[in-house]
């Protein structure tokens, strides 16, 4: 396809690279829209003897990992790299070296190619992601994007259009998922563990705070809920109560703040329907309330499939083929970033 002018269309076949915590991931999406492959090399068991990511060691296992990742992809897309007509990488935010060594990479493929790049959030791929699995969520749209590193709410009005209407304070809701699972001694990624074994426990049975919940903000807070926890375990040592219940009484307290402030956002602006992205968008309990408080609200809601909610490629390819599409480049100079700022963009790079 080409455009008006007839200029070759760079979001026709784009490639993504994604390496901002401890997946290596690569992808071909075409249009946008279509996902002809998504391949992901997990680094979970690496981290798991740490109970949480060690970043140096994150960004050792991308430099082995991230290449062939890409000839995996490219090959399970049945393309060649000479067919590719742009490139997506994510910018940030996430880990400094992590980031850098996708960063690096694929400003070498493009560079080698004169392939067009653009840097892509994270945070606007896990909401690209909604685009992939079938029907996606109408325009506007009220996302909670939830991970292990962030905790906030977005307004989408259209693709790569967006307003950050709230975040956490401190620790996102999938770190405080990991934080408890780790006290425990669970296992990591805590968040799988903590969904499963809540299934088994009453959310009734053991009461914790639920943080901000009446503060009139759309911001969160979880890092007092996991002090809560770490009290209530020194303050029960040697009492007789069961795990399943502290992680369902922990669950629940999550869950009550995520969809009771997404309710609220969702109120104050007037949207009808509601969209769930990022890796704690897995959590069985979480989907659940979200979608029964929608229909009683008489909203929309939007719950993608499992393997689109974790760190993948195919999402950074999405919400990157709009860029490329509307012209933005990455400069060869530009930096990774860890963090955004209030907002939730991308600090906007100097102009090619
Ligand atoms: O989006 P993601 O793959 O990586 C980040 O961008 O952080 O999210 C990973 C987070 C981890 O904290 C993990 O514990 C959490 O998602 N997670 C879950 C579940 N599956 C993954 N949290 C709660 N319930 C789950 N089923
Ligand atoms: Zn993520």
């Amino acid at each position: 396809m080409a455009n008006a002018a007839n200029k070759p269309d760079p979001g026709r076949l784009v490639l993504g690279i994604e390496s901002s915590c401890d997946e290596s991931a690569a992808a071909v999406v075409a249009g946008g829209r279509r996902v002809l492959s998504s391949v992901v090399a997990s680094q979970v068991k690496d981290h798991a003897p740490f109970g949480g990511v060690v970043p140096e060691l994150a960004s050792r296992r991308h430099l082995e990992n991230l290449a062939p990742v890409v000839t995996a992809a490219l090959a399970e897309a049945g393309v060649s790299l000479e067919q590719i007509t742009g490139i997506a990488v994510t910018q940030g935010p996430g880990l400094i070296g992590a980031l850098l060594v996708g960063l690096n990479l694929a400003k070498a493929l493009a560079w080698s190619r004169e392939l067009p790049i653009v840097g892509v959030s994270h945070l606007e791929g896990h909401l690209a992601a909604l685009s992939l699995g079938g029907e996606p969520p109408p325009h506007p749209f009220l996302a909670l994007l939830v991970s292990g590193g962030h905790t906030s709410l977005f307004l989408v009005n259209g693709p790569g259009v967006q307003e950050e209407l709230g975040a956490t304070v401190d620790d996102a809701a999938g770190e405080a998922f990991d934080k408890v699972a780790k006290l425990y001694g669970l296992g990591y990624p805590g968040g799988v563990v903590i969904d499963r074994m809540a299934a088994g426990g009453d959310p009734a049975a053991i009461r914790l705070p639920r943080p901000r919940l009446h503060d009139g903000t759309l911001d969160f807070s979880f890092s007092g809920l996991k002090s809560a926890v770490v009290r209530f375990r020194e303050q029960n040592q040697g009492r007789d109560y069961r795990i399943e219940d502290l992680c369902a009484g922990f669950q629940e307290a999550v869950v009550e703040v995520l969809v009771k402030k997404t309710l609220a956002a969702a109120a104050g602006r007037g949207v009808g329907h509601l969209a769930l992205a990022g890796g704690v968008a897995a959590n069985r309990r979480l989907r659940a309330a979200l979608a029964e408080a929608a229909a009683q609200q008489g909203l929309g809601v939007t719950l993608p499939p499992l393997e689109l909610c974790t760190d993948n490629a195919a999402m950074i390819a999405a919400a990157g083929c709009h860029h490329l599409r509307a012209g933005r480049r990455l400069p060869l100079s530009a930096d990774a970033v860890s963090r955004l700022p209030r907002g939730g963009a991308l600090p906007p790079g100097p102009p090619s």
